[in-house]
């Protein structure tokens, strides 16, 4: 196994593979969560192409790229969680690899496909991130990324924050369990109890309600039970980096990085407090 103490992102990535090994075996998402995570890409761009996840945690979103019949699939994960990573890969039929490096170092010969969901923001240098998110993309090929907003973002900021900068010091299980578990169940009523009074009601009662804290997200999260919430609470609070990333950043990103090709360019507000961007390199 390869050492990642040298990378500045190594107690990030240790944290995360705490969360991601004490898990059960298979995929934390649905089928459904990841053809939405991943629009406007759809399996025709994946099918017969190689295809790179950077930051592949427990192989979680791989299981499902791998319904879309890329050619080659590789992932690449600074922690231990690779482990459980190739467990969750282990009898996928595509041709598939797991890497155990620093993907803002990753150097490859370019991939169709390059797509990196929920990683940027816990990177110590996002932007040196994205970068290599690009670099990773061949001429011609296509990249994806997807990080938390600065926008729609303030009452995570606010409570959620705080206790992260405190938590991401504390052995696993009682961030897990003594933490995560109390922290999320009111949050948890709060998403069923508008999900439920939004399916009774009329469109005008939910576009009423949207002004209420986090009601995209919400609505998006309350199809899921109790411990994909807890997940998405320890997620949150075990990791010792954590940035907000505004539009305008996401937008300076695209535009600043001669490879990419300008008229490619998208920027999607996902669940009111995300952002999906991506696009093309040019040539090719
Ligand atoms: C929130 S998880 C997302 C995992 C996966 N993309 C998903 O959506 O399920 C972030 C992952 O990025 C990994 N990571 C953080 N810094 C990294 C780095 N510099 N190189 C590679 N992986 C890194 C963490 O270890 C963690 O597994």
């Amino acid at each position: 196994m390869q050492s990642t103490t040298g990378s500045s992102d190594s107690s990030t990535a240790q944290a995360f593979s705490t969360s991601w090994n004490n898990l059960p075996g298979g995929s934390v998402y649905t089928a459904a969560q990841f053809a939405e995570w991943l629009a406007p890409l759809s399996p025709e761009d994946f099918r017969g192409r190689e295809v790179l996840e950077l930051g592949c945690g427990n192989g979680s979103l791989m299981v499902h790229a791998a319904d879309w019949e890329p050619a080659r699939l590789v992932g690449v994960e600074l922690g231990d969680s690779v482990r459980s990573a190739r467990e969750n890969m282990r009898s996928s039929p595509v041709a598939w690899e797991i890497v155990q490096d620093d993907l803002v170092a990753f150097e490859s010969g370019g991939f169709d496909i390059a797509y990196c969901i929920g990683v940027l923001h816990h990177l110590k240098r996002p932007r040196a991130g994205f970068d290599s998110v690009v670099r990773n993309t061949r001429p011609g090929g296509r990249f994806h990324c997807w990080v938390y907003a600065r926008e729609g973002n303030a009452v995570v900021r606010l409570v959620v924050e705080p206790v992260r900068r405190v938590a991401c010091h504390l052995p696993w299980w009682v961030t897990k369990y003594v933490l995560a578990t109390p922290m999320v169940a009111p949050y948890f009523l709060y998403a069923k109890l508008l999900s439920l009074v939004t399916a009774a009601g009329t469109n005008r009662l939910a576009r009423g309600l949207g002004w209420l804290p986090l009601f995209d997200y919400s609505m998006w999260i309350a199809r899921r039970d109790f411990a994909f919430f807890r997940h998405v609470a320890f997620d949150q609070l075990v990791t010792p980096q954590t940035a907000y990333i505004s539009r305008t950043e996401v937008d300076d990103w695209l535009r600043s990085n001669p490879a990419i090709a300008a008229d490619s360019t998208y920027v999607i507000l996902r669940n009111g407090n995300s952002w999906k961007f991506g696009g093309r390199i040019q040539g090719g």
